[in-house]
């Protein structure tokens, strides 16, 4: 199918634009990402300026020869992104503040990304797996706070109940019995400062100085910090292509007699290899649990984002095991970290000796923010967002996965096996350590985290790519940067 091809005349800024545009209704990339990805060109080649007004989008539409909807789409994409913003009755006009993107190009250190007035020199950090918090409800998040606010002016700002505030302690229950097949009530369910936070009380209510929580290796070194908080114990049980090696953890079960007290999973997605626990493992894990008594603490950190098909249900979701499981879980994946609110649910009896250690910490949480997210799961709007963010960061997992095969000196130096969902994706090395990408990485003004952040000593050849929070076109540049480092000649230049 051939493109069409547009002129639009227009007068950003005092000055005739013309829009030369081809969508190429046959092309594999959608044409809202063809629209989307011509004005960021626009924008980044300084024809069209901060402040400049678009034209609305049916005369866009129009012209273009499109469904309004494309259009719709795209200009939303780049609102969400920071590129554009939207005026109510005036339109959609460039943003004042563009989002800046600073890469070294394979020549030098020529940053693109900003208009030429915006340039300068900015870092670009890969996270090993955030959202992207300009997606975030935050309007809709702000007015309910206000609400929030208002509503318990009346009675509700005095001390409250040190597991968190009742009406979000019952949504939740609510929301995940529905979601991931849980069976709670609301007394089941502690708040928490993150999962951090649950990991924190986890290990201070639950865990005596000399027990031992055997923990996934590789895996999430703050969840190791937290339980030695308590002056407890960590093993580190590997992990292979079907998550935690459950024979080895009843080999330490075995070895360590009573001392074992709790084993801490990451089940959906493991962290930092990005594996699904099977299904054989599952179960052997839970008969380990039920034989040796212990604690199966599941970090659900990023249950929403499974893109082909539905997931797993979580572990604790096992009636016959509830009593033994301490399921946590987040709003920071699903919103934003800074959000800092997190939940803990567990036995009554676990809930209690979690309630009276948060009480000598921080007494209770914030309940404007927790009355606040009530509402907005109650009216859907976070099942909505869920939605919205699922789908485009699957698209940005392609794009990037799409990206690294295309690019011999990327498939040559990277594997990767695509993760079924998750933030991240979780890159094997092949002839530099990630260490030595990690520096090369840094002198062009991209920061990662290398391997060994997630392993007990020494270095992995590995790291993990968190892809959501950045668009297409900022993985390209990535990519770009990642293409230069590792170039044969990449560390002699740089050095
Ligand atoms: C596996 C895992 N657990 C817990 C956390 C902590 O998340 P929160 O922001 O909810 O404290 C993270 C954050 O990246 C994580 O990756």
């Amino acid at each position: 199918m051939g493109g069409s091809r547009t002129n639009i005349s227009t007068g950003p800024a005092g000055r005739p634009w013309r829009f030369d545009l081809a969508l190429d209704g046959g092309a594999s990339v959608p044409r809202q990402t063809q629209l989307s990805r011509a004005i960021i060109q626009e924008i980044r080649r300084g024809r069209l300026l901060p402040g400049a007004t678009l034209p609305g989008s049916r005369t866009l539409a129009a012209q273009l020869k499109v469904n309004r909807k494309v259009v719709v789409a795209a200009v939303g994409e780049l609102v969400a992104q920071g590129w554009l913003e939207a005026l109510p009755a005036r339109g959609t006009r460039v943003a004042l503040n563009l989002p800046t993107l600073a890469v070294a190009d394979a020549e030098g250190r020529r940053s693109v990304g900003a208009a030429p007035a915006q340039r300068r020199a900015a870092v670009i950090a890969v996270s090993d797996g955030v959202p992207d918090a300009r997606i975030a409800p935050v309007d809709q998040l702000a007015r309910a706070q206000r609400r929030a606010l208002r509503a318990l002016t009346r009675t509700g700002l005095g001390y409250g109940d040190a597991a968190g505030d009742p009406v979000l302690r019952d949504v939740l229950a609510g929301f995940v019995n529905h979601a991931r097949g849980l069976s709670c009530s609301s007394e089941e369910v502690v708040l928490t400062r993150g999962s951090q936070g649950a990991l924190s009380l986890f290990a201070l209510a639950m865990l005596e100085p000399g027990e031992v929580v055997a923990v996934e290796h590789p895996g999430y070194a703050p969840a190791w910090r937290a339980f030695r908080l308590a002056r407890a114990e960590v093993v580190h049980v590997p992990v292979d292509a079907e998550g935690l090696r459950t024979d080895e953890l009843e080999a330490h079960a075995k070895r360590l007699k009573g001392r074992l007290k709790a084993v801490y999973v990451t089940p959906h997605h493991q962290y930092p290899t990005t594996v699904a626990m099977s299904a054989e493992r599952r179960m052997h894990l839970r008969r380990i649990c039920e034989t040796y008594r212990l604690y199966i603490v599941e970090d659900d950190y990023d249950y929403e984002y499974h893109f082909e098909g539905a997931p797993l249900l979580p572990l604790s979701a096992t009636k016959d095991l509830s009593s033994r499981c301490v399921y946590i879980a987040s709003l920071s994946k699903l919103i934003a970290p800074a959000l800092r609110l997190g939940y803990i649910i567990a036995d009554r009896s676990v809930v209690a000796r979690l309630s009276s250690v948060r009480e000598l910490l921080d007494r209770q949480g914030d309940v404007v923010l927790e009355r606040a997210v009530a509402e907005l799961i109650e009216d859907g709007e976070v099942q909505r967002h869920a939605r919205r963010a699922r789908q485009l960061y699957r698209e940005r997992r392609d794009h990037l996965l799409e990206q690294l095969a295309s690019r011999p000196p990327l498939c040559a130096a990277l594997a990767c096996d695509p993760p079924g969902g998750g933030l991240a994706l979780w890159l094997r090395l092949r002839g530099v350590t990630s260490e030595e990408l990690a520096r090369r990485a840094h002198a062009r003004d991209v920061t990662l985290t290398p391997g060994s952040a997630h392993v007990a000593d020494g270095s992995l050849p590995a790291f993990r790519f968190g892809f959501a929070a950045h668009t297409t076109e900022e993985l390209s540049a990535i990519c770009d940067t990642l293409e230069a480092c590792l170039k044969p000649d990449a560390g002699a230049k740089r050095r």
